[in-house]
């Protein structure tokens, strides 16, 4: 499927006109007036159809990839030719969102079904100044980085084990000219990556670190590291979940599936900043050589660990990957992305990611971020005496504090813990964000979130 950029429309072809709620206010259009997300079908006297489609107001700006996503998920089916997009009204960075809206419409979340969907026969043409083409391009590039990782978050946990993640990153770094370096079971042993090895010991899988580096400037210092939780499931292990929505917990590589993405796009968009993915991956499972609440586990930091809970697994892996990123790696930036605890979506619900960090200028600017593009994070605090909740009798620190209270702040001081006081640390927990429920699908479904967000972000350290 091609995405064309043409200046003139074609009458006999169907087109999507884009309208602002306030420029319909003078003129009246019966049955259609701009409503955010509406949209209405009309004919043309050649027999095409011409779709108005409803941007609503000034403050759903950030919301135009939705609007476009929704309209084409409902239509495709009906196209059999091409389909134009007015884009007189929209500038540029609009029409790059309405692109990714329309590529991420056609997102196949069946990839297991035996019944093959029917091929696409249309292209999208955008009418619009030749200049546009490169927001476009990079419109739906981003939306198939988003596609392929939401694949990765749908997939079900007997195929997306660590393997096959570190196989799908060398895959994307051989496509898209950046490294790739894996480790197994015997190598996470050998470099002393104990926290990532406790929490898959007792899966039939083998764990994995997996680091993706693109590097365009090869003498110049690592600008931001990118840390992801890639739990590929997480039955709890012996301190087990209950088998109520069980199966969601598929999920639980979302952060990972996000910096993957992330990392793959930038290197697609040739992005001229130093960027290096880490995610720490394992399946937490329930076997007799699983981790046991009370084990004292060693890290990658050298430091114990008293496990409480086995089921607070996911900073166990992320402990791991930070400390190589904070000790090796020696970034200007330090981001992790986590389905990290319940306790963020009891907190934000499905609104906003749980922000955490100690630096004022990297809260506002991924603040900013995310609002404009509809991916929002709320920073939450990490207080110094939350610390306490984590002191161990037996060890450097425990894995859970006991009191059932502020679970999202005291994971964020556990990771705290370990980044060696690394003054642009980032801590994301997208528990609430990266999966749930949507119209695009029965069942709650990966939501893509944190690709561009990471993305715009790393735009703003290219210098
Ligand atoms: N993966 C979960 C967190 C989670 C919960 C993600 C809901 C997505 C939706 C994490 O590993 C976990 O189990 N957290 C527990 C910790 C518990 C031991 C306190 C939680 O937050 O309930
Ligand atoms: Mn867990
Ligand atoms: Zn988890």
């Amino acid at each position: 499927m091609k995405y064309k950029v043409k200046e003139k429309v074609d009458h006999s072809k169907d087109i999507i006109i884009p309208f602002r709620k306030s420029e319909l206010q003078s003129e009246k259009i019966a049955d259609f007036d701009g409503e955010f997300g509406s949209y209405q079908l009309l004919y043309s006297n050649e027999g095409s159809r011409i779709y108005l489609l409803g941007l609503g107001e000034d403050k759903h700006t950030n919301r135009l990839q939705e609007v476009f996503r929704k309209l084409v998920f409902k239509e495709k089916d009906k196209w059999k030719g091409d389909v134009q997009i007015d884009c007189s009204k929209l500038e540029d960075k609009e029409i790059m969102a309405a692109a990714i809206g329309m590529e991420m419409a056609m997102y196949k979340i069946g990839q297991q079904k035996t019944k093959k969907e029917d091929k696409i026969k249309f292209d999208f043409i955008f009418l619009a100044q030749k200049s546009t083409k490169a927001a476009v391009e990079e419109g739906k590039a981003t939306g198939e980085t988003i596609n392929s990782i939401k694949a990765l978050v749908d997939a079900p946990p007997n195929v997306k084990t660590p393997a096959y993640l570190g196989q799908w990153a060398e895959a994307s770094a051989n496509k898209y000219e950046y490294q790739c370096k894996l480790w197994d079971d015997k190598a996470l042993k050998k470099d002393g990556f104990e926290a990532i090895l406790a929490v898959g010991r007792g899966s039939q899988h083998e764990s994995r670190l997996i680091k993706c580096s693109y590097l365009p400037k090869p003498d110049a210092d690592i600008d931001i590291v990118l840390v992801g939780k890639g739990i590929t499931f997480d039955t709890g292990g012996i301190s087990i979940k209950g088998s109520t929505n069980l199966h969601y917990m598929k999920s639980d590589m979302g952060g990972a599936a996000a910096v993957l993405g992330a990392v793959e796009l930038t290197a697609r968009l040739g992005l001229q900043v130093n960027v290096v993915g880490l995610v720490g991956s394992a399946e937490n499972a329930v076997d007799g050589r699983s981790y046991l609440p009370g084990d004292v586990i060693k890290s990658y930091s050298g430091k114990t660990i008293e496990i409480i809970n086995t089921d607070a697994e996911g900073r166990l892996a992320l402990a791991d990957g930070l400390n190589y990123a904070a000790k090796k790696l020696k970034p200007e930036v330090l981001l992790d992305m986590a389905t990290l605890t319940g306790s963020a979506v009891r907190t934000l619900g499905y609104s906003a990611a749980a922000m955490f960090t100690n630096s004022e200028a990297l809260a506002l600017r991924l603040t900013n971020i995310g609002e404009s593009i509809y991916e929002r994070v709320w920073r939450l605090p990490m207080y110094e005496e939350m610390e306490e909740e984590l002191h161990s009798d037996v060890a450097d620190v425990k894995n859970l504090s006991e009191k059932p209270v502020a679970g999202a702040s005291i994971a964020a001081k556990f990771l705290e813990y370990f980044t060696e006081e690394h003054p642009g640390w980032v801590h994301l927990d997208i528990a609430g964000v990266a999966f749930g429920s949507n119209e695009y699908a029965k069942m709650k479904s990966a939501s893509g979130y944190g690709v561009r967000l990471a993305v715009e972000f790393i735009k703003t350290l290219q210098s």
